[in-house]
C-alpha cells in the first residue's frame, strides 16, 4: 500500500480530505507522517486526531534548505515514505527533497495554472477580472508552481462574490480533485510524458 507523507504549514483542509478519502475507502493508500514547518499548524492536530504521526520540524533551526531537508528526508526514509503530498506548504522544495522523490512529490493550487502561481493566487486571479477561476494538482519540479498537470477544476467567477468567497469555492474543489489525482498516482494510473501527464484508464 501507497505509504504518504504531506508536508503542511496551516490549517490542513486538503489534508483532511486526504485523510476522509483513506477513511472512507476511496483511497487505498496510509499516511504514515504529517511534517509541519509551523509550529501550531492546525493540520498537526487533524493528524493527531487520526492516529497519524504529526511532527514539526522548525525550519530555523537549520542553515540552509538543503539541511533542512536532509531532516525532513529523515523522517520519510525512516517511515519508507513513497509519495510525498505538499498541501498548504510554504515552502519552496530544494533539490534534496526533488532529487529523493523524483516524479513522486504533488501539490494543490488554487488556481488554473500556468496562471496565477504564487502567493494568494485567488485574489490574483480575483482582481485580474478573470471570469473562470480553479485549482490544480501537478507535479513538483523545479519550477514553482511549474510541474506537469494531473488535474484542474474550473469555478466561475460570481459578479456577486469577492476574492473571499472565490477562494472558498474554489477550495471544495481542491478537497474533491487532491484526493481524486492522488488515487490516479497509487493505481499508478500517471504517465509523465514531457510536460504532459496521460492518464491511464
Ligand atoms: C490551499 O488553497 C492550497 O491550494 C494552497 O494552500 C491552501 C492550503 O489550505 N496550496 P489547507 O491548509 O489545505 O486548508
Amino acid at each position: 500500500m501507497t505509504n504518504i507523507a504531506v508536508l503542511v504549514s496551516g490549517r490542513g483542509s486538503n489534508l483532511q480530505a486526504i485523510i476522509d478519502s483513506i477513511e472512507n475507502g476511496y483511497l487505498m493508500a496510509r499516511i504514515g507522517i504529517v511534517i509541519s514547518d509551523v509550529v501550531d499548524a492546525y493540520a498537526l492536530t487533524r493528524a493527531k486526531k487520526h492516529g497519524i504521526e504529526a511532527v514539526f520540524l522548525d525550519p530555523t533551526g537549520f542553515a540552509s534548505r538543503e539541511l533542512y531537508e536532509k531532516e525532513v528526508l529523515k523522517f520519510l526514509k525512516a517511515q519508507k515514505i513513497d509519495l510525498l503530498l505538499l498541501a498548504g506548504y510554504m515552502r519552496i522544495v530544494g533539490k534534496t527533497l526533488l532529487s529523493a522523490y523524483k516524479n513522486r512529490i504533488l501539490n494543490i493550487h488554487p488556481a488554473l495554472l500556468p496562471a496565477f502561481p504564487g502567493l494568494h493566487a485567488q485574489k490574483q486571479a480575483f482582481d485580474h477580472g478573470v471570469k473562470v477561476a480553479g485549482c490544480t494538482v501537478h507535479f513538483v519540479d523545479e519550477a514553482l508552481d511549474g510541474g506537469p498537470i494531473i488535474l484542474q477544476k474550473c469555478v466561475e467567477v460570481r459578479g456577486d462574490g469577492t476574492a473571499d468567497t472565490l477562494a472558498d469555492r474554489i477550495l471544495e474543489q481542491e478537497h474533491k480533485i487532491y484526493p481524486e489525482a492522488v488515487k490516479l498516482f497509487v493505481e499508478n494510473r500517471l504517465c509523465i510524458e514531457g510536460r504532459k501527464v496521460r492518464i491511464i484508464s
